[in-house]
């Protein structure tokens, strides 16, 4: 099969599909749901053991605030609607309650008060959802800033189809490696980017050195290794959310059992240096290359495990078989 690149306007949709794992996106918002609901919990116990009423509606405010963070202005207006309903259903049921709050006013009085402070929640809750979601418009933008840069380095990066295709490919395999292993979206992110961007040093380096058919001779191989260190030196000009990315290109060669580009072993090169390795190499081995035919997925697998403890990693090793049994190992190609 031909592997072509997909066309510019559907990158933005393959980094999100990449970014945001959906099943991931479901346990989060499934945490959310809980932590709200025990919140609410929280609060009508309160409502019963505390003594001052006042200080138990100032609780209302949290499951408020969480849902304006989490959710966004809609949840948070729905959320302070629903404590509110929760303290007048309560104090409809025991009218002591609201006497508590407010003693020794009159009856009308005391649903002043609570009106109120209903009121002020609710107003509360509007304003921090408003708030939340222009911040999250501000990072959503900011966020496709960054992805263009990342395009527009992934573009310099190819002074041939394979070298850019195969860091495409890498990255979309080393991202659902990442989320096998339940990295969060925001190290999947970190992983999907180092690998585009991963082999960036190989530019000051020859094409007729990098796909030399015949043995590399010592001096050679030296030359080639040294594209890890230049990847680091141009990236760390650009500087920002780039430079979390820079210790995980600088490591992307080392070996689990210390015999890599670097003498660092096992825990010590960061773990997304050692998916970016699984990833890489898989890619390197179903791929066409000079000097061999492209290999099936499931005997480059047998060739992975035989690395398994000594080149490898064998927690990645692991997510890594999961993911190719589950089919997630194959990258969808899009005719430019
Ligand atoms: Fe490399």
């Amino acid at each position: 099969m031909e592997r072509v690149l997909p066309a510019p306007s559907r990158l933005y949709e393959w980094l999100r599909h990449v970014r945001t794992p959906s099943l991931g996106r479901i346990e989060e918002v499934n945490k959310e749901l809980w932590l709200l609901l025990s919140l609410f919990s929280i609060c009508l116990l309160l409502n019963y053991l505390v003594a001052s009423q006042r200080l138990v509606l100032s609780f209302y405010t949290f499951p408020t605030l969480v849902s304006a963070y989490v959710y966004g202005r809609r949840h948070a207006t729905l959320t302070a609607f629903a404590s509110v309903l929760i303290v007048v259903l309560m104090t409809l049921q025991n009218p002591a309650l609201l006497a508590a709050t407010a003693p020794a006013a009159a009856w009308l009085d005391r649903w002043l008060d609570v009106t109120a402070w209903g009121s002020t929640l609710i107003l509360t809750g509007y304003l921090m959802g408003t708030l939340y979601e222009h911040r999250s418009a501000q990072l959503r933008e900011l966020r496709e800033t960054y992805d263009g840069v990342l395009l527009l380095l992934r573009h310099f990066i190819s002074k041939d189809k394979y070298t850019e295709n195969h860091s495409y490919r890498v990255s979309v395999y080393a991202a659902r490696i990442a989320a096998r292993l339940d990295f969060s979206p925001a190290r999947i992110e970190d992983v999907r980017a180092a690998a585009l961007l991963h082999d960036i040093g190989k530019l000051e380096i020859s094409r007729e050195l990098l796909y030399k058919a015949a043995r590399l001779t010592k001096e050679e191989f030296e030359q080639v290794q040294r594209h890890v260190d230049k990847g680091v030196e141009f990236l760390e000009s650009v500087g920002g959310s780039l430079r979390r990315v820079l210790p995980i290109i600088l490591a992307h060669h080392d070996k689990f059992d210390g015999t890599g580009y670097h003498p660092l072993r096992g825990d010590e090169i960061p773990i997304e240096a050692r998916v970016i390795s699984v990833a890489d190499v898989y890619d390197a081995l179903t791929s066409d290359r000079p000097y061999r035919k492209a290999m099936s997925p499931y005997d480059a697998k047998d060739i992975l495990l035989k690395g398994t403890g000594t080149d490898f990693d064998p927690r990645v090793i692991d997510a890594f078989v999961e993911a190719l049994k589950k089919g997630e190992m194959e990258v969808a190609f899009v005719q430019v």
